[in-house]
């Protein structure tokens, strides 16, 4: 039975989770109709329209956190396919954005809250399901997508909201080394040039491949060199991917 919370209008699912996670139980899962001030990565506005699926899913003590974000990515990947009739190609931008036909039709923000020994970890995804073209454009969002925009098909919403958390509470449960192969597989920065963007400054480099824990490696005329996901931003040298 999945632990599920609906809510009319939140500012973020993400926030009210961390509010109450010291009351919440593991695996609980928060979604709402409207979220009014929805956070991204790295200080960044996430877009709201009704058109887009928010939700947070609360895990206590989860195995590996340093590779929990890419098997949440994975969980979105299985889940899109499992609930669109033609399942278009799902792929990974590294670390975690999901993409289809080379746009970003979901970002994941997973944040900490430790209260004593717990570790509560708020896996935060946003699913752009059915806006329109023009909803991105008006906002200069040129590298962002819906599913339905991209493929001309749209998930049910409840369905892919409960296939998903189903998703990330499974992936979540795998240690990376059994999600490896499928998450290279689906990766599209392998063998292609990166920007990798930090608060210190930007590095151009080749992505090469994937550690076993989950950082990007890296080439450059210097050599190697192992990427973290933290702060940084990858991004390809033409455009998003
Ligand atoms: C990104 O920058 O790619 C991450 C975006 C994460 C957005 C989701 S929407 C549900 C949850 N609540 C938030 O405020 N953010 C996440």
């Amino acid at each position: 039975m999945q632990n599920l919370i609906y809510l009319e209008e939140v500012d973020s699912t993400n926030n009210y989770v961390k509010a109450r996670c010291g009351e919440l139980a593991d695996g609980v899962a928060v979604t709402a109709r409207i979220q009014t001030a929805g956070r991204g990565r790295r200080g960044h506005e996430w877009a709201d329209d009704e058109g887009m699926l928010p939700l947070s899913v609360l895990l206590k003590n989860p195995l590996d956190c340093d590779t929990l974000t890419a098997r949440v990515g994975l969980a979105v990947c299985d889940a899109i396919g499992k609930t669109l009739e033609n399942p278009p190609q799902v792929c990974l931008k590294w670390a975690n954005d999901v993409i289809v036909a080379n746009h970003k039709v979901c970002g994941i923000l997973c944040e900490s809250v430790f209260f004593g020994d717990c570790r509560n970890v708020i896996c935060g995804i946003g699913i752009n399901i059915s806006q329109s073209e023009d909803f991105f454009r008006e906002r200069n969002l040129p590298h962002a997508g819906s599913l339905w925009s991209l493929t001309g098909q749209a998930p049910d919403r409840e369905e892919l909201l409960k296939s998903v958390v189903e998703a990330v509470k499974l992936r979540a449960a795998m240690p990376f080394a059994d999600c490896y192969n499928e998450y290279k597989k689906r990766l599209v920065n392998l063998g292609l040039s990166v920007r990798i963007i930090s608060p210190s400054g930007e590095r151009i480099a080749t992505a090469v491949d994937v550690a076993p824990n989950g950082f990007l490696i890296c080439r450059d005329e210097d050599g190697e060199f192992a990427v973290s996901s933290g702060e940084v931003s990858v991004r390809g040298l033409d455009g998003y991917v």
